[in-house]
């Protein structure tokens, strides 16, 4: 049993709670321990946002925000935050939050399992959006509910309330009380370092001297990976070290030609910074599983775990991203491909962590875009994912760089297809070669999600659409379909 205390804040108060173990979920936690039961249990694995829940982070005077799943979420990591469930939005006297009310105003709830979740990512839209002066576009609104599914598709009428919200009269704010609660936390917080079964070091150095004594215990950021493992897969983990805490590991440096990305940084903040260095990332960066899952998810997370599916790497891979180990013993940086020896598998020490990512910013001249094939828009997982960046000069690639994701046990470099490129003039027959060399490049496997053939078709078709694209074709990519424009 675990006798480290959780400290969070709720409706403006400190809450405890101890001998919570290292996974139990902050999920299990509401619905089980605490009979806080508005929070509802859907898919159990991070995919419907039944059991959505926000979090409270204090950023200097301000609180930011988060929209995350709690089903995938581990308790202990919401130490030190402050959390709202459906539970807590109303006023005492029992005025609905513009949240509710907007919802009930434009007849958006159907069933009682989905409505709470839906609620919820309102609430983290309104504070971080409504609340801070800013409107919320259609576009905005069908982002941010990307992690909500309604099994009766009745997402107009919750469009129709995310965009209500603002008529709403704005409830008192508790934000300055919440804030106090937090910095008490904040000081008590040395408590929780007497047991090991989850540490939260604050520094690197920290965490480098908790690997080293510790190098079985579970690394964990975000969980939303790991999270499946422990609901579905029933993985125990005696001990849990979270990097999500880590001062250093959660920076974003801008310096000269790189951005160095601090591998606890979320994957919200991190595909903000690449959007803002390379603008057509954005549908690519949107459509990254849901907004939860990418309010909890961490770049150094995704790189680590490895998944051959895993979207980020392919695009990091077509950048010239490499990675930065970190031990007690030092630090090296490889290029991030020759991370992965097998499926999952990756070259770093027992006593290593994934510490930071330098991705080369964009230069002049490049040609850069990322495909992502899934079933659904957003909140999926690729089948097919192809990352190109290509530097045209007089009509010739004077280079090509291509990442792939879903066609091999690892995320990978199309070597061969950037040999064929390189050099060659742009032109029909050049692309034609290059396809028929990608398509030839890897052996992907038939899964629930495709079937080998479908992605060997699918990923030529990508490169003819590169090409296309590259000759200003419009009309034939994602952002050419607006909301607006499928309901016209
Ligand atoms: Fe479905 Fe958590 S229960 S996302
Ligand atoms: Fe709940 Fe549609 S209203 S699933």
């Amino acid at each position: 049993m675990n006798n480290q205390v959780i400290q969070f804040v709720r409706c403006g108060e400190i809450m405890e709670v101890r001998n919570v173990p290292p996974t139990r979920t902050l999920l299990e936690l509401l619905r089980d321990d605490l009979n806080c039961t508005g929070t509802k249990e859907g898919c159990n694995e991070g995919d419907c946002g039944a059991c959505i829940v926000v979090l409270g982070e204090a950023q200097g005077e301000k609180i930011h925000y988060s929209a995350v799943n709690s089903c995938i979420r581990m308790a202990h990591s919401v130490n030190g935050l402050a959390l709202w469930t459906a539970e807590d939005l109303a006023a005492p006297d029992g005025a609905l939050h513009p949240a509710q009310q907007a919802i009930v105003d434009c007849h958006g709830s159907q069933c009682g399992f989905c409505t709470p979740g839906f609620v919820m990512s309102l609430f983290g839209m309104y504070q971080n959006h409504v609340a801070q002066g800013h409107a919320i576009t259609r576009e905005l609104a069908q982002e941010e509910l990307s992690g909500n599914l309604c099994r009766c598709t009745g997402y107009r009428p919750i469009l129709d309330a995310a965009q209500r919200m603002a008529s709403l009269p704005q409830p008192a704010s508790d934000a300055t009380k919440t804030l106090q609660k937090l910095e008490q936390i904040a000081q008590a917080g040395q408590a929780r370092e007497a047991d090991f079964s989850y540490k939260s070091p604050k520094t690197l150095s920290d965490l480098l001297s908790a690997r080293t004594q510790h190098p079985i215990a579970q690394i964990v950021a975000g969980c939303t990976d790991v999270g499946l493992w422990v609901n579905k897969l029933h993985r125990n983990f005696e001990q849990v070290l979270d990097v999500s805490g880590v001062a250093e590991l959660r920076q974003i440096a801008d310096q000269d030609n790189t951005l160095t990305i601090g591998a606890a940084v979320k994957l919200t903040d991190a595909f903000a910074a690449l959007v803002a260095n390379r603008p057509q990332l954005h549908t690519f960066a949107t459509r990254f599983a849901g907004l939860p899952v990418r309010n909890s998810g961490t770049l150094g997370g995704n790189i680590a775990n490895g998944s051959p599916i895993g979207d980020s790497m392919p695009l990091l891979i077509s950048l010239g991203a490499s990675v930065v180990l970190a031990s007690e013993r030092g630090q090296r940086e490889m290029p991030l491909e020759r991370l992965y020896t097998g499926y999952r598998q990756n070259v770093m020490a027992a006593d290593e962590v994934l510490a930071f990512i330098q991705v080369p910013k964009a230069s002049p001249g490049e040609l850069v875009r990322i495909y992502k094939i899934s079933k659904r828009f957003d909140d999926d997982i690729s089948a097919i994912c192809l990352a190109l960046n290509l530097h045209i000069v007089d009509g010739q690639v004077a280079s090509a760089s291509i990442g792939v994701g879903g066609v091999a046990a690892t995320p990978v470099r199309a070597v061969q297809t950037e040999a064929a490129l390189t050099g060659q003039p742009w032109n029909p027959a050049t692309v034609a070669q290059a396809t028929a060399t990608l398509r030839a490049e890897f052996s992907p496997i038939s899964d629930m999600r495709a079937s080998a053939d479908y992605r060997v078709q699918v990923l030529g078709n990508l490169l003819q659409r590169f090409w296309l694209e590259s000759q200003g074709a419009t009309g034939i990519n994602l952002e050419c379909f607006t909301l607006e424009g499928v309901q016209a």
